[in-house]
């Protein structure tokens, strides 16, 4: 059999999953030189199914596809129906065992429960919920209406709550569960000109760190903290600070490079390979961490 055609076989954990060492099924890793990736992803996803809010576009987009290549079924949250559309069939290319999407709109919550619940019951539980959504607005904090803070609290804390509620039942009764929030390194150090967003990722921080210690065993929350990561929502943070400074955008990007050591910015796979990460088996002990995926921008300790 081809290497190619292994794609959708699920592989045996253990020395498959560890990039780098001989596979013992078929006595070598370096030699696999047309899908190298094969060996390098472990499908310890399979059989679990994800809920991946805010997948139509830059982290959420690739986290659904780590997700996807973990084995895991996946469903695909957004507003934007034709992106989410062109998503699934890559979503099963990628090794989703099954993906489906859920248009929906994270500012309009009156219904996200039952609708959450309807997939349920419709499709099983949903064993990892991944909380992600579009960013507050950039700006000064003193020229923020106060009507920001609200609906940056709603979209990114009551909807994580209100998924949480629904999801982690069926969690607790499959003995397995994750939940995992796209924060900001704000979480740690706020971000100049993005007040609001500084303002609710703390709350986010603190939601999530109290829920890390009432989840069942077998449950766990986490954050992932992206840095400056190459998506739509940098490209519309990086205009807007322009026509506010009267600089260029390419002048504003190099002001956010000067501060990261690793000298560019992320890329959404890597902050996807981190989330994916605190969703497998093997991060089961990690409960309640904040991990910035930020190439070394954050200073503290
Ligand atoms: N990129 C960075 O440098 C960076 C750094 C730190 C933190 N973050 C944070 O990480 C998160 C993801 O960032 P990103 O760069 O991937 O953002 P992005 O490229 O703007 O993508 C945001 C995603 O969220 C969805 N979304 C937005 N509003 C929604 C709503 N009301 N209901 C449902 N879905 C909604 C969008 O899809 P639809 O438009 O189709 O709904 C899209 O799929 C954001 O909270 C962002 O602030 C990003």
């Amino acid at each position: 059999m081809g290497w190619r055609r292994l794609r959708n076989v699920p592989l045996r954990t253990g020395l498959h999953s560890v990039p780098g060492l001989a596979c013992p099924t078929h006595r070598r890793y370096s030699g696999c030189m047309t899908t190298p990736d094969l060996h390098a992803v472990p499908r310890d996803l399979l059989g679990r199914h994800a809920l991946v809010c805010g997948a139509s576009a830059g982290i959420g987009r690739a986290s659904a596809l780590a997700l996807a290549a973990r084995g895991a079924s996946i469903t695909a949250l957004a507003r934007r129906a034709d992106r989410l559309d062109s998503l699934l069939p890559e979503l099963r290319a990628a090794g989703a065992a099954e993906a489906r999407a859920l248009v929906a709109d994270l500012d309009r919550r009156a219904d996200l429960a039952d609708r959450v619940e309807a997939l349920i019951e419709a499709h099983g539980p949903v064993h990892i919920v991944i909380n992600n959504t579009g960013g507050p607005p950039g700006g000064p904090l003193l020229q923020a209406e106060p009507e920001a803070f609200s609906v940056a609290f709603g979209r990114h804390i009551l909807a994580a709550h209100i998924l949480a509620r629904v999801c982690v039942p069926g969690m607790q009764a499959s003995g397995f569960g994750r939940i995992v929030n796209v924060v900001s390194t704000s979480v740690y150090e706020p971000i100049p000109n993005l007040g609001v967003s500084n303002t609710i990722r703390g709350a986010m921080g603190g939601w999530a760190k109290s829920l890390s210690r009432e989840l069942p065993e077998g449950v766990t929350i986490n954050n992932v903290l992206p840095g400056f990561t190459d998506t739509e929502r940098l490209t519309s943070l990086a205009e807007g600070r322009a026509r506010r400074e009267g600089s260029s955008s390419d002048q504003v990007r190099a002001n956010w490079l000067a501060q990261v050591p690793e000298g560019r910015l992320g890329r959404p796979e890597e902050t996807a390979a981190a989330v994916a990460f605190l969703c497998s088996p093997s991060a089961a002990y990690i409960r309640g961490v904040s991990l910035p995926v930020d190439g070394g921008r954050l200073r503290g300790i």
